[in-house]
C-alpha cells in the first residue's frame, strides 16, 4: 500500500501518531494525519492535568477536538494516559496517602468512564519505574504503596471494560538493562495474579544515550510471550539520512516479526513538530516532505 496506515492494516496492524489539538488547524499538518495515520494519541491533552485541572472538575474540551477528528476519519484513539507521576495538577501534586489513592483511582475511573467505547488502548499507568537499579521510581503515587500500579489497572477495567490496558515506559527496550527486567517482572506477576493487563507500551525515544538496541526483537518477543500485546508507543529516532532511516527499518520490521507487536505509534509529525527542541527524529520534515525514514518505514511495512 501507498501509506503508513494502509500499509500497517495489511498485517492487522495500525500506525499512528501523536496529535496536538493545537495544530488541528494547520492544514498541511491535518493533510499529512488523514493521509497516512489511522490512529492517534492525544499528546498533552488526556493527561491528568489537561483533563481534571481542579479536583472533580473534568475537562474534556481539547482531547474531544483530536477524539472527534479521530472518530470522523476512521482512526483508532491510544488513551494517554491515566496515571501518571507527571504532569499532575497542582492539587494532586500537593496529595498523599491516601487522599491521593482515591483521587487518582477517581481520576482513572472518570476519565476511562467518560470515553468508554471510544478509545481502544489506555495508557493506565506510565513511566512507574526508575531509571536505573531496577526499582520503582519513588513519587507521591508510588508513596501510596506499591499496590497502586494494579489498583489503577483494577479501575480501568472496570470504568472500561473493552478497552486494552498497557503499562508504558521509556528505556526498556533493551533486553539487558534493569528497567526492562523490572517491568517485565511486574508484567509476569500481574498476568499470573490476573490483574488486568493486556500490553506493554514500549515509547522507543531513541537517542545516543538510548540507542535502538539489537536485542529489541527479543524484548518484545518476551513481553508478548508473557500473554500481552505489545506496542511501540512513542516512537523517534535522533539522526538523519540513512543511518536514522535504516533504524526507523529496523524497528518495523521487528514489530511484524512479532505476532503480538499490534501497532506503531511516533511521536509526531513534522520534524517541527517533535517535543524534542532540537533534532530530527520524525517521518517527515518541517515542510512536511517525506524523509527517507518515510520511505525506509513504508517499505519496511510493505515487506510484511
Ligand atoms: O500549553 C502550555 C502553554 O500554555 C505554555 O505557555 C507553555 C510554556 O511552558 O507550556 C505549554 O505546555 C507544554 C506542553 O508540552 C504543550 O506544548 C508544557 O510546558 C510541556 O512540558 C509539554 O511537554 C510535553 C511533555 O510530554 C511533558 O511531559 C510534550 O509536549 C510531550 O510530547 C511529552 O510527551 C511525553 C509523553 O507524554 C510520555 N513519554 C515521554 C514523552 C516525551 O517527553
Amino acid at each position: 500500500a501507498t501509506t503508513l496506515g494502509a500499509s500497517a492494516a495489511a498485517t492487522g496492524r495500525y500506525f499512528g501518531t501523536a496529535v496536538a489539538a493545537n495544530k488541528l488547524s494547520d492544514s498541511t499538518y491535518v493533510g499529512i494525519l488523514d493521509r497516512e495515520f489511522n490512529a492517534v494519541t492525544p499528546e498533552n491533552e488526556m493527561k491528568i492535568d489537561a483533563t481534571e485541572p481542579q479536583q472533580n472538575q473534568f475537562t474534556f474540551t481539547n482531547a474531544d477536538r483530536i477524539v472527534n477528528h479521530a472518530i470522523a476519519q476512521g482512526m483508532k484513539v491510544r488513551g494517554h494516559t491515566l496515571a501518571w507521576h507527571s504532569q499532575q495538577p497542582g492539587w494532586m501534586q500537593s496529595m498523599e496517602g491516601a487522599a491521593l489513592r482515591s483521587a487518582m483511582l477517581n481520576h482513572v475511573t472518570r476519565v476511562a468512564t467518560n470515553y468508554r467505547g471510544k478509545v481502544f488502548t489506555w495508557d493506565v499507568v506510565n513511566e512507574a519505574f526508575a531509571d536505573s537499579g531496577g526499582g520503582r521510581r519513588d513519587s507521591n503515587l508510588q508513596r501510596t504503596g506499591n499496590d497502586w500500579i494494579e489498583a489503577a489497572f483494577r479501575a480501568a477495567r472496570t470504568a472500561d471494560p473493552g478497552a486494552k490496558l498497557c503499562y508504558n515506559d521509556y528505556n526498556i527496550d533493551n533486553w539487558t538493562w534493569a528497567k526492562t527486567q523490572a517491568v517485565y517482572t511486574m508484567v509476569r506477576d500481574f498476568k499470573t495474579r490476573g490483574v488486568p493487563i493486556d500490553c506493554v507500551g514500549l515509547q522507543s525515544h531513541f537517542n545516543s544515550g538510548s540507542p535502538y538496541p539489537g536485542n529489541y526483537r527479543t524484548t518484545l518477543e518476551n513481553f508478548a510471550a508473557l500473554g500481552v500485546d505489545v506496542q511501540i508507543t512513542e516512537l523517534d529516532i535522533e539522526g538523519s539520512g540513512q543511518t536514522q532511516a535504516a533504524t526507523y527499518a529496523n524497528v518495523v520490521k521487528d514489530c511484524l516479526a512479532v505476532a503480538r507487536c499490534n501497532g506503531i505509534t511516533v511521536w509526531g509529525i513534522r520534524d517541527s513538530d517533535s517535543w524534542r527542541a532540537s533534532g530530527t527524529p520524525l517521518l517527515f520534515d518541517g515542510s512536511g516532505n517525506k524523509k527517507a525514514a518515510y520511505t525506509a518505514t513504508l517499505d519496511a511495512l510493505n515487506s510484511g
